[in-house]
């Protein structure tokens, strides 16, 4: 109707328009003539011809006068006609708009009632999964643990067999293989790589180089409170832990403390773990969204930090290959060894060490997990010191015994100040910067009569031909090849039992087949092939896991 009605104004528009133009030229034309008319009455004299023409003349005002008429008319019509395309336009756009908003203002309330019915939906589950397993990180049901007994037995007995893991948290980015992430073998080859660097003689070793910075950071105590000022706690500590483990990590000597905005401070500073960052919210609320994010590229840290720490760490790296390290051992001088001792055993296979991209992670790990828990421990150390004047009257008292007369302070006496070391347990007891500790648990078990049940369901269905292997829960796997049963045991050993044939698949999902004298290996992939004598079957093995693991805290 409005597109009628639109088309209907324009067309009487244009026809106005027609008849204001053939106007305006007839207008012209009589204002000709009457000229003309003018000029004759002007050159002759009055005779019959002048009568003649004044009855021209006259017709021509007349007509004239109707013309002009005409012309406003039309000139008014057209300006009347104009409006009314405008308003029709002006309607048209509020017509539009009102579409607009009114779409709008759909969509936002069904997102909203959407979002209302999620939350409220997710929150239904939750309670469900309350009241069921009691304790959860949003959705990730916990079991914790205050038992000293079965801590032993999660972290001590039976680290190596069923506790080995952390839980399974993506969007770790760059460090992808620190280890702190990695799990199974991956952790055992690293962690056995980087323990001597923590043995105390090694931080006996490093003794010297703590105290060179805490020197530094009691003369920047000492100027202060001569000049009468008070102190930031958390801002001296900070460049004082980086300076020793940068010192201790990397050779490398920054006096942070002196150069507050050294890139080293400056970057470290960015590494903490911040329970706001929206990457973390939406990870931790809605969990199937992270392998999206983790495509997406998302990470805890952000990537100018983990590619200026992996520059620094590469540079030095190279550094020594060129100049040969040889003032003192630090933690990665430690893990690039490794590489060469892995160079030597070649063939043995006794031994692997670190690759270039793992030794930058564990590096970057130690800047991580080393700035804010130690910075943040002496913080809450001295914090409860100096709220607490009798346990430092105590302290002082301890200091005074064991180094009399100021004597320096040496590594042995150190660590015989039981008081200082009860102090420093009670304060890490009551402000403790790693508040939990956590593994996941492979497969049910009873500890000291506790359940701790694993609720893995690994589904692997296996499509030789016809045939469907299908292992849930007890990872157990029943490949059914015409007669044939193969098992896979808890520990991820698949065992394929085709006649005399036998084929193993260990932990790091490593396939051996052998069929009479052939093997065929497949690494990581999950990708099995068969071959049976001269036939090559590929098996388009589905490896579908869904963890719902149970998560073991130790408090
Ligand atoms: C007061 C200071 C520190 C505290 C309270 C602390 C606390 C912790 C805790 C609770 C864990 C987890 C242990 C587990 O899950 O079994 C851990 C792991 C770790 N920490 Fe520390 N830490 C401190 C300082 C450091 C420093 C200075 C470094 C390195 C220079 C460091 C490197 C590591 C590494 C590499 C791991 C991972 C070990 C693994 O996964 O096997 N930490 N730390």
């Amino acid at each position: 109707m409005l597109c009628v009605f639109m088309l209907c104004v324009f067309m009487l528009c244009v026809f106005m328009l027609c008849v204001f133009m053939l106007c305006v030229f007839m207008l012209c034309v009589f204002m000709l003539l009457c000229v003309y008319v003018v000029l004759c009455f002007m050159l002759c004299c009055v005779c019959l011809c002048c009568v003649f023409m004044l009855c021209v003349f006259m017709l021509c005002v007349f007509m004239l006068c109707v013309y002009v008429v005409v012309c406003l008319c039309c000139v008014c019509l057209c300006c009347v006609c104009l409006c009314c395309v405008c308003l029709c336009c002006v309607c048209l756009c509020c017509v539009c708009l009102c579409c607009v908003c009114y779409v709008v203002c759909v969509y936002v309330v069904c997102v909203y009632v959407v979002c209302v019915y999620v939350v409220l939906f997710m929150l239904c589950v939750f309670m469900l999964c309350c009241v069921c397993f009691s304790i959860f990180d949003v959705w990730q049901p916990l079991l914790c643990v205050m038992d000293t007994e079965i801590i032993k037995t999660v972290l001590i007995k039976e680290c190596h067999t069923l506790f080995t893991n952390r839980r399974d948290f993506p969007l770790n980015g760059e460090l992808y293989d620190a280890v702190t992430v990695v799990e199974d073998d991956n952790w055992r080859r690293i962690r056995n790589i980087l323990s001597p660097s923590f043995t105390s003689g090694r931080l006996k070793e490093m003794f010297g180089i703590m105290k060179k910075h805490s020197s530094t950071l009691i003369k920047h105590l000492q100027k202060t409170a001569e000049q009468g000022g008070t102190v930031d706690l958390k801002g001296v500590f900070g460049p004082y832990s980086m300076d020793v483990i940068a010192s201790t990590a990397f050779s490398v000597d920054i006096d942070s403390l002196n150069n507050p905005d050294d890139p080293f401070v400056t970057n470290a500073k960015k590494l903490q773990f911040n329970f706001e960052n929206p990457v973390f919210i939406i990870g931790a609320l809605l969990p199937f969204t992270m392998p999206l994010l983790e495509k997406m590229n998302f990470s805890f840290f952000p990537d100018s930090v983990t590619k200026f720490f992996y520059a620094a760490v590469q540079k030095i790296k190279a550094e020594r290959m060129i100049n040969q390290h040889k003032s003192r051992v630090d933690f990665l001088q430690l893990m690039m060894d490794s590489q060469k001792s892995d160079q030597s055993d070649k063939g043995k296979e006794t031994h692997k060490g670190l690759t270039d991209h793992e030794i930058l992670s564990q590096a970057m790990t130690f800047i991580f997990a080393g700035y804010e828990t130690s910075s943040s421990t002496l913080t809450f150390f001295f914090y409860n010191i100096a709220t607490n004047p009798e346990a430092m009257k105590k302290l002082q008292q301890e200091v005074d015994r064991t180094f009399p007369n100021r004597a320096p302070v040496l590594y042995d006496a150190l660590v015989s100040m039981d008081y200082l070391d009860a102090a420093m347990s009670e304060s890490m007891r009551l402000y403790p910067v790693v508040p939990r500790l956590e593994r996941q648990c492979k497969k049910t078990v009873e500890i000291c009569g506790v359940t701790v049940t694993n609720t893995t369901t690994h589904t692997v269905t296996h499509t030789d031909n016809t045939q469907t292997a299908t292992n849930t829960t007890t990872d157990t796997v029943t490949h059914t090849d015409n007669t044939q049963t193969a098992t896979n045991t808890t520990t991820d050993t698949v065992t394929h039992t085709d006649n005399t044939q036998t084929a193993t698949n260990t932990t790091t999902h490593t396939v051996t087949h052998t069929d009479n004298t052939l093997t065929v290996t497949n690494t990581t992939t999950d990708t099995v092939i068969h071959t049976d004598n001269t036939l090559t079957v590929t098996n388009t093995t589905t490896h579908t896991v869904t963890a719902t693991l149970l998560t073991l805290i130790i408090l």
